[in-house]
């Protein structure tokens, strides 16, 4: 992976790092094609990025009302259900900034029919999103898109249900063909407990079927200390 795609920073400076890349892309994206479309993603290591980009400076320096949000994944839990990644993306980002609400898409994935809830949701995405955020677990997932899952076969449909090995256990997923279409994509990872995956992520063999993070690999990679402790050529 080349150097510049490859951020290692400690402690809150991940965030700022990861925080000030995502924005200039979206300024980027919105002088050259004026809107950019970001899927974001869910969990706990992204919420810090969430809240400097929901204040100043970086705040005031993205026009907001140009951008589009959509979501990688989401649990089938009400949005305002703990686990909801659109509940903490309200509440850590879109609280903050002007998205206009019709801009905000919100995946519904607490519907019964979570099968027509993903092809809903399909039809709302663009052909390619300008700019993808994703996390890694430590079993090596991404959005939910977890090892082994048939959703990584799927090469027609943009969004399905899934089904994780942790609750919430219900979910909804982008495929990979999504992940590769994205003009942007970046990976957030933090913590010792993530060291031995993102190794064998970026620096094993290709196995993305037992390691779902590897579909990211062309993007830009945010990693903390502890989470590239055990890359090549890291600290002693
Ligand atoms: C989710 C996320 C998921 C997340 C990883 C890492 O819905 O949980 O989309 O893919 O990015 O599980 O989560 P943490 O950041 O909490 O370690």
């Amino acid at each position: 992976m080349s150097p510049e795609r490859l951020v290692i920073e400690a402690g809150a400076a991940l965030a700022d790092a990861a925080a000030q890349w995502i924005a200039a892309a979206i300024e980027a994206d919105i002088r050259e094609r004026g809107t950019c479309a970001v899927a974001l993603s869910g969990g706990t290591t992204p919420r810090p990025v969430y809240e400097r980009l929901a204040r100043p400076p970086l705040a005031s320096a993205i026009a907001w009302r140009r951008v589009t949000i959509f979501f990688g994944d989401e649990r089938a839990v009400p949005p305002v259900d703990p686990g909801s990644n659109y509940g903490m993306v309200k509440a850590a980002l879109l609280e903050h900034v002007s998205v206009p609400p019709a801009q905000c898409h919100r995946m519904e994935a607490e519907r019964s029919d979570r099968d027509a809830a993903a092809r809903d949701y399909e039809r709302l995405l663009p052909e390619r999103l300008d700019l993808l955020l994703l996390g890694m677990g430590s079993d090596g997932h991404t959005a939910s898109l977890f090892p082994g899952s048939p959703a990584l076969d799927e090469r027609r449909r943009r969004v399905v249900p899934a089904t994780a090995p942790m609750p919430p256990r219900e979910r909804l997923t982008i495929t990979p063909p999504v992940i590769a279409a994205a003009r942007r994509v970046a990976v957030l990872v933090a913590g010792p407990d993530k060291a031995a995956t993102v190794a064998r992520v970026l620096a094993g063999p290709g196995r993305p079927r037992e390691l779902p993070a590897q579909l990211a690999l062309g993007g830009s990679w945010f990693l903390d200390v502890d989470a590239a402790a055990q890359l090549p050529g890291a600290a002693a």
